[in-house]
């Protein structure tokens, strides 16, 4: 089974990938980075999966605010103002660790070299700040795969071609895709090709357990976004770059590239600028994640959820 370090902001889809971790691998930590909404619903939704789930998985918080400056618009208006779909939940058991993330990922992968994969499903915060104390953290871990970005410029949030975990933090995330020689990115235009059909979503949600119960109740206000704004079928960003880090042979096509995070540019700040053409010469960074078999990230998805075959 995979060994895996998550760094993410509970958040609806998130909380898919981290149900699907729970099913398919085993999880070292979770670190907690701002984004969805402020770290303090972050850090309790992390506690509430971890309770779901029954306990035992360290949670550490990260750091609250990106790199330089001032947060953008948080994504409460997807994931409810407590970003688990404001639906009232118990305040939860599970425990925060006193050891801040970044310090927590550099120490974790020191006790277990190359044997941990890092997968990022936030703004890419509590990593830049972990590589700027140790920029040896590439060497070791078995391998970094990233949700961000929009590699051919139809973003989500902020600028017109910024994907929301790279606008959120675009310096983080420049950080991040210098340091690391090599990373998978599954970003926005991949998620939106791999969207599930919600009547078949609705089967595995009826017949999952509690988890697939958990899910459908915080699911509630993201698809109901999702409607209202003619985005078709279930959308899970973070559950496909889950998948992606879980069984890497699930990618039927990608491209190596180098792509680089705009930082300055008035009307593209945050965008993931793709060598698609090789011009600048840098090395390709990225193994950017174009197609998946999605019978089999449908297989995984319903093995989180408890749900029946088809
Ligand atoms: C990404 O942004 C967040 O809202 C989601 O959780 C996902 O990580 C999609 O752009
Ligand atoms: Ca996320």
């Amino acid at each position: 089974r995979p060994q895996l370090l998550i760094d993410t902001d509970p958040g609806v889809d998130d909380a898919l990938a981290i149900l699907m971790a729970h099913a398919d691998a085993d999880i070292a930590a979770l670190s907690i980075a701002a984004g969805n909404v402020g770290m303090a619903h972050t850090v309790r939704n992390a506690r509430a999966l971890v309770d779901l789930l029954g306990g035992g998985t360290p949670v550490f918080a990260g750091c609250g605010s990106p790199l330089v400056r001032a947060p953008g618009e948080d994504a409460a208006f997807v994931h409810g103002q407590d970003g688990f779909g404001d639906i009232g939940l118990p305040a939860p058991k599970a425990a925060v660790a006193d050891e801040p993330a970044a310090l927590a990922l550099l120490r974790l992968t020191r006790e277990r070299p190359g044997e941990l994969t890092l997968v990022a499903l936030a703004p890419l915060t509590n990593l830049a700040l972990a590589l700027r104390l140790d920029p040896t953290l590439p060497q070791r871990v078995a391998r970094l795969v990233v949700m961000g970005g929009a590699v051919t410029g139809h973003g989500n949030t902020g600028t017109i071609p910024a994907e929301f975990n790279i606008g959120f933090d675009p310096e983080a995330a420049h950080v991040v895709f210098e340091a690391f020689p090599s990373f998978d990115l599954v970003d926005w235009e991949a998620t939106l090709r791999h969207a599930f059909d919600e009547d078949a979503f609705d089967r595995w949600l009826r017949s999952g357990d509690h988890r697939a119960d958990f899910y459908g109740r915080i699911a509630g206000t993201a698809r109901a976004f999702n409607r209202k704004h003619e985005r078709r079928g279930i959308i899970a960003a973070d559950a496909l770059a889950m998948a992606v880090a879980l069984d890497p042979a699930i990618v039927i096509r990608s491209e190596r590239r180098a792509v680089a995070v705009e930082l300055d540019g008035r009307l593209t700040r945050g965008a993931t600028v793709v060598d698609w053409a090789g011009r600048r010469g840098a090395a390709a960074n990225a193994n950017i994640v174009l197609e998946v078999d999605q019978a089999r990230f449908g297989a995984m998805v319903r093995r989180a959820l408890g749900a029946a075959e088809r």
